[in-house]
């Protein structure tokens, strides 16, 4: 096996379907054990910089070249049989559907320059580590039994060996059938007995209109409480749950997780490190099918897509940035036929001050299958660039997989980078929100982030966004 070799993909014309041909046969080779897996992977544009390309190589040997034409072979490197003649094939239907090329899912460099630039210079390691708490046994009582409970919030406690001791619906069958496809020992039959026991932590997933009688039981009971997105459909009523909380001294955090989902750990690591330069641009760009048909009480709402879906890259943009917009801008719409009180199809701007602004253009009702489909997280910095494929909602909520990749002017200007981030969006990033209510109760700083408090800044952009749909204008969100 050619373990720790260059493998460099190279071609007179590299269209991006070349190369895309190209590093699905090499993750082929990388299957059948006959290329390692932590092979980095170079491609490279145009004959006319062979030379360069050459004495490029020489810095990288030993090399494995992929050669789309033939006649390079001639040159030097190998060539991996039947390479020259898959790659001439016409791509096959569907060739470049999610999941079908996966290159290198280890930290491996990807060129689109004319010429191999070279290995970054310094840490091109990326850190999407959750942090957790000192201590992971804290008894949890779960109060919903619903698709994101069964989907994300018990996989993601199971992963990171969280106690859950008891679950409660006021459908108790529901309640009764994620309890024992989970393990989960005890079925409450009232949210009083939720309250009367040994729980520390009440974790909530109910539709949001029912967040306020709910929460502010289990912040009289004194128990650490957990409270899925949205916090509730208005200001005033967040403003009471958040007055409740308060006054009892209770940890309490808002389950808005999108934050820690691994490209965004990564952005964050990166900014923080300085790899990306000044930010001046966050941006999401979703077009998707998403089975509203899950949530049939969101759709019959009046507020539908921002509320219940942009929220989370709303969450994301303030928690990579760490500042507030001070204007809001937005448009929603649906479909024609689609019965819904709200929209489902929407774009935000944010408005910063100085250069920086975010972007949120979200559209849920793409019918061209997989292929057509993309969900794009980019932020772009006066030194670099990192962009993110969120494969989670391209079939949700089973997803395709997720890929990562930055450029940094401090590394290697014009090498791609793309490291391997552990674990996908779901369920791992509703590891990071329990945690970070568990680290809240160890009293570490700053924890929980998503605090009520501060998810009332989230709530105040999702309300300004609406007002600017009504009203067509620019909205502070702070004058709300
Ligand atoms: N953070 C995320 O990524 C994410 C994703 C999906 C849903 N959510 C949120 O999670 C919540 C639940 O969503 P879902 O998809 O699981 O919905 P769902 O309709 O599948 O499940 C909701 C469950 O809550 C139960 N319920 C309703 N009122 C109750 C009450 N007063 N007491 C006890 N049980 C009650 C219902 O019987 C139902 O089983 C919503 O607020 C939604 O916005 C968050």
């Amino acid at each position: 096996m050619f373990s720790y070799m260059n493998i460099v993909i190279t071609g007179e014309k590299l269209s991006s379907w070349f190369k895309l041909r190209a590093l699905e046969i090499l993750s082929l080779h990388r299957r059948q054990g006959v290329v390692g897996r932590q092979c980095p992977v170079w491609t490279v544009k145009g004959i006319g910089t062979r030379k360069r390309y050459f004495d490029s190589l020489d810095k990288l040997s030993p090399v494995i070249t992929i050669f789309i034409y033939e006649h390079m072979k001639a040159e030097g490197g190998h060539v991996l049989s039947g390479d020259v003649a898959a790659l001439r094939q016409a791509p096959a239907r569907g060739a470049r559907t999610g999941g079908r090329v996966r290159p290198g899912k280890r930290g491996y460099a990807v060129m689109s320059n004319d010429a191999i630039q070279g290995p970054p210079r310094g840490d091109w390691q990326v850190s999407s580590e959750i942090p957790l708490p000192r201590r992971r046994d804290y008894p949890i009582a779960i109060v919903g039994a619903g698709s994101i409970v069964n989907d994300a919030h018990l996989p993601a406690y199971r992963k990171a060996g969280f106690n859950v001791i008891g679950i409660y619906d006021q459908q108790t069958d529901k309640a009764r059938a994620t309890a024992a496809r989970y393990g989960i020992d005890t079925v409450y039959a009232s949210l009083d007995d939720v309250l009367a026991s040994p729980a520390a932590i009440v974790d909530v997933a109910v539709p949001a209109r029912e967040n306020y009688a709910i929460a502010t039981r289990v912040a009289q009971a004194g128990k650490a409480l957990l409270l899925q997105k949205p916090m509730a459909e208005d200001l005033a009523t967040a403003g009471s749950i958040v007055a409740a909380v308060e006054e009892a001294g209770i940890v309490a955090a808002v389950n808005q997780q999108a934050r820690w989902m691994p490209a965004a750990l990564a952005m964050r690591d990166l900014i923080r490190r300085g790899l990306l330069g000044e930010i001046y641009q966050v941006t999401f760009l979703i077009n998707v099918l998403t089975p509203w048909d899950t949530w049939p009480w969101i759709v019959a709402g009046e507020h539908v897509e921002v509320m219940y879906h942009s929220i989370h890259y709303l969450d994301t943009i303030r928690a990579l940035l760490g500042r507030e917009p001070r204007l809001v801008f937005a448009d929603g719409s649906t479909v024609p036929g689609f019965a819904t009180g709200g929209e489902t199809r929407t774009t935000i701007q944010l408005i910063f001050d100085g250069q920086l602004r975010a972007t949120v253009v979200d559209t849920h009702h793409n019918s061209g299958g997989l292929v057509d489909q993309f969900a794009t997280f980019r932020v772009e910095g006066t030194e670099g660039s990192a962009v993110a494929e969120l494969g989670l909602l391209k079939n949700y909520p089973t997803g395709v997989p997720d890929s990562f990749r930055y450029m940094s002017h401090n590394l290697q200007s014009g090498t791609w980078i793309s490291p391997d981030l552990a674990g996908s969006w779901f369920p791992d990033a509703f590891i990071g929100t329990m945690a970070s209510v568990m680290r809240g109760l160890e009293g570490a700083p700053g924890a929980p982030e998503t605090s009520l408090r501060d998810n009332l800044g989230t709530l105040r952009i999702v309300m300004a966004a609406y007002r600017s749909m009504t009203s067509h204008c620019a909205v502070d969100p702070q004058s709300l």
